[in-house]
């Protein structure tokens, strides 16, 4: 490991929050609602809760044990594996997997910041709301928002800089730290509102729509943005598990830790489901707000349960930390791949990659205002970055993810790294993750990208 990966988290513990973080963020808060709300509930809840066990928790191992295996960042692990398996001639194959993973990292950073610069917009409100009487935390404030392009290039380029400076050093420490204690209480707080989100008058026909399946609203589309959204939300196909995978310690359980990853992701949805839905149900005037949703119920639950601002901000800036901490490993995985392939200094890399990423922002920030009209395949350029990473980017390298351990990783090697002697468990386990990612992970993968071509060319 080099030295300048060495300097990359401060403490394997704190790298273990990020990682926690990122499976406990926006895609949680921010990207469930709207997803669930546009797919029309629980049939799509469901198949979320199915498909995280079966595709999501095989592949967050497989990214973990590529990491542990090969101690490299996601293209160096990938091109070592081509290496050592029987296909190693077709070296370059390899390395443009990891090139997609590394383009949907910054694609995804690029409308990921946009949206964290919405959140820190929220935060700011909320605290100089506080030392105003006349504040109210009404819907208005989003949709000034995002008409105002000015203003959202603006909290982009902040949070694109925060971020690299966390990246560059300065801030992990203090990241790592507060993601200690901030997440217990933000899922205290999650737990708290859900409490008194249920008893709003919606409530009974919010659990209805999340829990409740009906079957005939699955459509062609469904799988491909339930598969899109579980690779979204447990981060995985660019690289960032890869990356945690490799500081990890030799002795770590790694079923363990991704079991619990995914759980706790599973429960967060949920919890936000919850809290969300009963506000969506009672006013009634703000469904089909796409991805503003949670702009529009949140701020309309704090005023009907008749809150303080003091809640608001706990939970815009337990919101916007988490969001960080998830920025930062977006953008920790393309700087680690130029610092440990193309000997950039980490200074150096952080500063080119966060400009590209700004630069790409700026395209998502503008998309409801300014570029309003520019639409692809009847898409907003935020939902279009959105639809493309999510929807094919992120499957096709998931399915080769579980197609390269699955079939090219040599056999000894992953028993060594997987299985544990002294549980008896351990190597049931391993069977049965060694089916999920040879057979049906990739076979479910391939179907939902399948689908979502046939439902392309019927569209153009
Ligand atoms: N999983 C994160 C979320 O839920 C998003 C993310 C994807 C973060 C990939 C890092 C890497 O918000």
């Amino acid at each position: 490991m080099s030295p300048q990966r060495q300097a990359a988290w401060s403490t394997r513990y704190g790298f273990y929050l990020v990682a926690l973080a990122s499976a406990f963020s926006l895609g949680n808060l921010w990207r469930f609602p709207f997803i669930v709300d546009a797919n029309k509930g629980a049939s799509f809840v469901l198949l979320y809760i199915i498909c995280s066990l079966v595709i999501g928790l095989p592949l967050v191992i497989a990214e973990m044990i590529l990491g542990k295996a090969y101690k490299q960042s996601f293209i160096g692990a990938m091109s070592e594996l081509g290496r050592q398996s029987k296909f190693a001639q077709k070296t370059q194959v390899w390395i443009w997997i990891g090139r997609i993973a590394n383009a949907s990292s910054v694609l995804l950073l690029a409308y990921y910041a946009v949206v964290s610069g919405w959140v820190l917009y929220f935060l700011m409100q909320y605290l100089f709301g506080m030392f105003r009487t006349d504040f109210t935390g009404n819907h208005k404030i989003i949709n000034n928002l995002i008409s105002n392009g000015g203003l959202q290039v603006a909290l982009t380029s902040v949070h694109i800089l925060i971020t690299g400076i966390a990246v560059s050093k300065r801030l992990k420490v203090g990241v790592e730290k507060s993601l200690g204690w901030l997440m217990p209480l933000f899922l205290g707080l999650i737990v708290f509102l859900v409490i008194r989100s249920l008893k709003l008058p919606g409530a009974i026909p919010a659990v209805r729509f999340l829990f409740y399946p009906n079957f005939s609203q699955i459509d062609s589309g469904t799988l491909t943005s339930v598969i899109g959204h579980v690779l979204f939300t447990l981060s995985i196909g660019m690289g960032t598990i890869t990356a945690y995978g490799s500081y990890i310690r030799e002795d770590s359980n790694l079923t363990a830790i991704s079991f619990r990853m995914v759980i706790l992701d599973i429960m967060t949805s949920l919890f936000v489901g919850l809290l969300i839905f009963p506000v969506v149900f009672t006013v009634e005037k703000f469904g089909d707000s796409g991805p503003s949703l949670m702009f529009h119920a949140l701020p309309e639950l704090f005023n009907k349960l008749g809150l303080s601002d003091i809640v608001g901000v706990a939970f815009f800036l337990c919101l916007y930390i988490a969001a960080l901490a998830s920025s930062i490993a977006l953008l920790e995985a393309s700087v680690s791949n130029l610092v440990d392939r193309h000997n950039y200094t980490r200074k150096k890399a952080t500063q080119v990659m966060g400009l590209i990423s700004f630069v790409v922002a700026i395209l998502p920030a503008l998309s409801s205002n300014m570029l309003e009209d520019l639409k692809i395949a009847g898409n907003s350029l935020l939902l279009f970055f959105d639809t493309l990473v999510v929807n094919w980017m992120l499957p096709i390298v998931a399915a080769c993810i579980s197609l390269a351990v699955g079939f090219a990783m040599k056999e000894d090697l992953k028993i060594k790294l997987f299985v544990d002697p002294n549980q008896f468990e351990s190597k049931l386990i391993f069977s049965n993750w060694q089916f999920l990612i040879k057979w049906i992970v990739p076979v479910l993968i391939i179907l939902g990208v399948a689908t979502n071509i046939v439902g392309f060319l019927k569209r153009i």
